[in-house]
């Protein structure tokens, strides 16, 4: 019997968060939730789980699985944080052999041995994008909330009804609260997704980047890291942990209060004199 399935995080427009939120999802799923879980760099030209992870051995990678060189365990690497990887082939970014397609096909046989196969899509509009689409069995599309996004995402909802695919929820990252953004219900009415979780726009998501670690492991219980449970609970449909008030005041404190004071916006460019 088939045990997993795979989710496609999409969006076409590049830097609103898809390979940060595969990797943090992908370690609560791991961690928390004790899922097996498998993460694929489907950005073929452009792939970087590998640096957003780090330590991630890539002598073989998602090219060689496409092309048939290499059986799915060949390119499976076992990450630290307790799930295995997929890499893209990085610095080798240009592909002539056009097996993009082939993604499906090749994930089927993964889905006996793990619960949920993360698949980290390219944000470039052709057989890239579509190759994560077609192979997903369900999708979520990630977006900001200013209009230029919001107009990518609905090309994106769009896209994937072409292919008879449904998606199955939006996550709006680097969500700051301010009354210039779009609202959540505004986002969701307009691309009639359900939206399955709002992350706020928070630096120490760029320092855990600098770390080569999700925010996540550096600080489980900040915001951030609270509504990452979250998403993955709704994802595989299982309650996620309570956490006690003051597990959830600490967490506050060490990184959404931080925050606030470390994004010192007052200083301007003046910081890059
Ligand atoms: N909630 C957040 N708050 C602040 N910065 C964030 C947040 N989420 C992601 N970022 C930062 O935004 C940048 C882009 O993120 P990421 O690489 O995950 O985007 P992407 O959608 O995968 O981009 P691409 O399509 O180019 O692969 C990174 O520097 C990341 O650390
Ligand atoms: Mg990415």
């Amino acid at each position: 019997m088939v045990k997993g399935k795979v989710v496609g995080i999409i969006s076409i427009k590049g830097g609103v968060g898809k390979t940060t939120s595969v990797i943090n999802l992908a370690h609560v799923l791991a961690q928390d939730f004790g899922k097996k879980v498998a993460v694929v760099d489907a950005n073929f030209s452009s792939p970087n789980i590998s640096l957003h992870l780090g330590n991630v051995n890539a002598r073989s990678s998602i090219h060689d699985l496409l092309s048939g060189k290499l059986k799915a365990n060949e390119v499976l690497h076992k990450h630290e944080l307790g799930f295995d990887v997929i890499p893209g082939a990085a610095g080798n970014s240009i592909h002539s052999t056009n097996n993009y397609m082939k993604l499906r096909e090749r994930m089927q046989g993964l889905k006996n041995n793990y619960d949920v196969i993360l698949v980290d899509s390219s944000p470039t509009l052709n057989e890239e994008i579509l190759a994560t689409i077609t192979a997903a069995d369900e999708l979520y599309v990630m977006s900001t909330p200013d209009l230029p996004t919001l107009s990518t995402t609905l090309r994106a909802v769009k896209l994937a009804k072409d292919k008879k695919m449904n998606i199955n929820g939006m996550i709006l990252n680097k969500v700051r609260g301010k009354n210039y953004e779009l609202k959540a219900a505004d986002m969701e009415r307009l691309s009639g997704v359900p939206l399955v979780g709002v992350i706020k726009d928070n630096v120490r998501v760029l320092e855990a980047l600098s770390k080569v670690k999700p925010m996540t492991k550096l600080n489980p219980n900040s915001g951030v890291s609270l509504e990452y449970k979250n998403i993955a609970s709704k994802i595989i449909g299982e309650p996620a942990k309570k956490l006690s008030w003051h597990a959830k005041a600490l967490g506050y404190l060490k990184d959404d209060f931080t925050n606030l004071t470390t994004h010192k916006f007052s200083k301007g460019l003046s910081y890059y004199k």
